[in-house]
């Protein structure tokens, strides 16, 4: 399976972008058209791109503003190949990490199409394991202390050797689904059953970290993106982006996070490090744990991150117009415009096709603004929008979202 490649953005020869619905169309395929994939989709219409977005079910955020929609078991190496040969895209723009990543790695190594930023990158990070090992023994960046664990008893051994307090995670998850923090002998049995309950893939295997006692932690958005001058690929950072989580989900975020200088030095430090070793071009989530002027490697997304969402409303370019222009070899522009926070508004009640009150209410609010998804099921703890907002600071940002947020009333449409 060969396909024609869009041209690259090189100083001899410039990209071209072609019509869509044209032999020449740019053809991009999205796998995963959730909220943050939807965002992607518009920042590439807007530029003339062609938008195949795939879910594993119908009329996904995603779906409702692409040309083309399919839905997909993505984990399905087989179902997946054949929808590449019959779209065709230029570039695959995974948005989720439960994907047949291997699928991927053959689509790449036959040059079918250009996997963002990397095939490598997506194997490395849907897997906890993958990515701390690079990150701690073959990079040799500052995390936790860590060790996996195949059972119970090898979890009783890891523990022993870290200590208390300290966090399981299933190897495979996201959205902290399957963690724990243990903080005596009593929770490790509990984290176990949990972990193995809540892991992606049950592959009966779940990391140990140290808990760290972290002031702050923070999203370090960090693009690798064409340099317009060399065509080369140069790192660009945007300002750190704070946030809180609850029971592993996002609930805020604001930007800028103030670091003191060394942390910010520190934070870039791993953030280059680690992008520069997954490759490729695009955006990317570095989740770092910061105290003081210490930091700490956590994770990484190859794609925009959910607490990147604040940059609809603080920067010249949001994190998904940034992936965009990235992944197309287009010149980027990492700069604040206003400091900013979001909050996350979630479904409160399990039901399918809810409406919401209160918009009107929270457009009053002061640079307040709003992303509704769309999702056509609602369930209580599920993120069905965000409030965004600017402010003079961060402060004044984060009331104004929160409150923006707490008018959005979801509500029953029966
Ligand atoms: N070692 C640790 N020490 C302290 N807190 C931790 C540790 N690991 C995780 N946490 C807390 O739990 C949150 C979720 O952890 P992590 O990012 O590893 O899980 P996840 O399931 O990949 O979440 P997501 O998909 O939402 O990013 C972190 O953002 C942090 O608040
Ligand atoms: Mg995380």
């Amino acid at each position: 399976m060969q396909t024609d490649q869009p041209r690259k953005n090189t100083a001899n020869s410039p990209l071209r972008i072609g019509t869509p619905g044209s032999p020449q169309a740019t053809r991009v395929m999205l796998l995963g058209a959730g909220e943050l994939g939807k965002e992607v989709i518009i920042a590439l219409q807007r530029l003339g791109v062609e938008v195949i977005a795939l879910d594993r079910y119908p009329n996904a955020p995603g779906h409702q503003v692409a040309h083309r929609a399919h839905v997909i078991d993505m984990t399905d190496a087989a179902a997946l190949r054949v929808l590449v040969e019959k779209e065709r895209p230029h570039l695959i723009v995974p948005e989720i990490e439960a994907i047949a990543t291997d699928a991927l790695a053959q689509i790449e190594a036959d040059g079918a199409a250009t996997v963002i930023p990397t095939a490598r990158a997506t194997q490395l990070t849907m897997n906890r394991e993958g990515i701390r090992r690079l990150a701690a023994e073959e990079l040799g960046l500052p995390t936790s202390p860590y060790a996996f664990a195949q059972s119970l008893d090898e979890m009783k051994a890891a523990i022993a050797r870290i200590g208390f307090p300290c966090v399981v995670k299933p190897v495979m998850s996201s959205s902290g689904k399957g963690q724990s923090v243990l903080r005596s002998d009593a929770d490790v049995e509990p984290a176990w059953n949990y972990a193995m309950a809540g892991g992606r893939v049950n592959h009966g295997r779940v990391i140990v970290e140290g808990f760290i006692d972290f002031e702050y932690e923070i999203t370090q958005l960090t693009v690798r993106a064409a340099d317009p001058q060399t065509g080369e690929t140069q790192t660009y950072f945007c300002d750190p982006i704070g946030h809180v989580q609850v029971a592993g989900d996002y609930v805020e975020s604001w930007q800028p996070q103030a670091l003191r200088p060394a942390a910010l030095e520190k934070s870039r430090d791993v953030a280059a490090k680690v992008v520069t070793a997954l490759g490729g071009r695009g955006l990317f989530g570095v989740e770092l744990f910061v105290r003081g002027d210490d930091v700490w490697f956590s994770e990484v997304s190859p794609r925009p991150h959910d607490t990147g969402l604040v940059t609809l409303a603080t920067q010249r370019f949001s994190e998904f117009e940034l992936h965009a222009r990235a992944i197309l070899g287009l010149p980027v522009n990492t700069s604040l415009r206003a400091p900013g926070a979001s909050a996350v508004i979630y479904g409160g009640l399990d039901e399918a096709g809810i409406a919401f009150e209160g918009v009107a209410e929270a457009l009053t609010v002061p640079g307040a603004d709003l992303r509704l998804f769309g999702k056509p099921e609602s369930f209580v703890k599920r993120r069905m929008g965000v409030a965004v907002a600017t402010g003079a600071d961060t402060d004044e940002a984060r009331a104004r979202a929160k409150l923006a947020a707490s008018k959005v009333r979801p509500v029953s449409a029966k």
